[in-house]
């Protein structure tokens, strides 16, 4: 692309941050939709990120992403925090709106735009979400906007399974969630929010031995390998899959969504999968 005085900047500001995918999935993405932005790493030092938002800021940043270990200390320097973000209890993107800073958190969305791009709806659906850890809080919080029937968590730490449990019905307003010990009869939705499966060790499932009903449908948050043990598992049982680098594109495309205010089109989104698997894979 041209760099020209015109071009917005935006960014990621994380530590460590050089094995960071976002530089290459939001270039990719404008160079596709022609978009005249440019989006760098930096690392940013503990005692430096007030100094970094600041300079951000200052500079007419569009906005910028913020990865661990700051997706929680960001929230005290931010003006504002949206509802889901606040839910979550942590910040991955924020908006520079006139010198104020709005934070969001658009992990959960994401994986909700790859259903969306797959024409799956959740409303009044049964869910079951393996894993509590962050993705598994941002999607179990996300999942609410549009009243599944029950969120089911399994993970290995009851202790965390209980707190999401507890923290999706404080976010919902009613008794949504619950622990399971196993995995519950009649489930619509399957989401896996561990990291099983994950290269290196990419012959690993969560459900291994499970005896996967064709009607369910199989989601992956894990996207390296592209498919997963876990998806081909459930393919060969007949059941429709949802790969994790939807999640991955779809966080990209909601922040930019954010910043820009431009809606863009499912159809778009679903021709970005090839072209960022690709590079990805360079
Ligand atoms: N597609 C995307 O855009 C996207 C976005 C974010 C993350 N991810 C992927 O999602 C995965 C999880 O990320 P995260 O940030 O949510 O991690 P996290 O906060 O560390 O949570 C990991 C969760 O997995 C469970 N877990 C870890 N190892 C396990 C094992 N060996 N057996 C059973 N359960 C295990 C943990 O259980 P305990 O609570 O018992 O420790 C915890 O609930 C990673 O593979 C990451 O690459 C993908």
């Amino acid at each position: 692309m041209k760099i020209k005085a015109s071009t917005s900047c935006a960014a990621v500001i994380g530590h460590p941050i050089e094995h960071s995918l976002s530089p290459i999935l939001h270039n990719t993405i404008y160079r596709t939709l022609g978009l005249d932005i440019v989006y760098m790493a930096f690392d940013v030092s503990d005692d430096n990120l007030e100094r970094a938002v600041e300079g951000l800021a200052a500079l007419n940043f569009l906005g910028f992403n913020v990865t661990i270990p700051y997706k929680e200390r960001i929230i005290r320097l931010l003006d504002r925090i949206d509802p889901i973000a606040a839910g979550i209890g942590a910040v991955n993107t924020v908006k520079v709106e006139k010198g104020q800073l709005i934070g969001y958190n658009t992990d959960g969305l994401g994986f909700l735009d790859s259903l969306k791009v797959n024409n799956i709806e959740w409303h009044q659906r049964s869910i079951l979400i393996i894993g509590a850890g962050g993705s598994a809080r941002a999607i179990g919080i996300s999942l609410v906007e549009q009243e599944p029937k029950k969120i089911h968590i399994l993970n290995r730490s009851m202790e965390r399974a209980k707190q999401l449990a507890k923290d999706i019905n404080e976010f919902a307003g009613y008794n949504l969630s619950s622990v399971v010990r196993d995995i519950p009869d009649n489930i619509d939705i399957i989401v896996n929010t561990t990291p099983l499966g994950m290269w290196p060790k990419t012959n690993q499932s969560p459900l291994d031995g499970y005896n996967f009903n064709p009607q369910t449908i199989v989601c992956d948050i894990v996207y390296n390998p592209y498919k997963t043990y876990l998806l081909k598992q459930a393919e060969e049982r007949g059941c429709t899959t949802v790969k994790g680098i939807g999640m991955l594109i779809g966080q990209g495309v909601q922040a930019i969504e954010i910043w820009t205010g431009q809606e863009i089109h499912h159809s778009i989104i679903k021709s970005l999968y090839n072209e960022i698997h690709i590079s990805l894979a360079k």
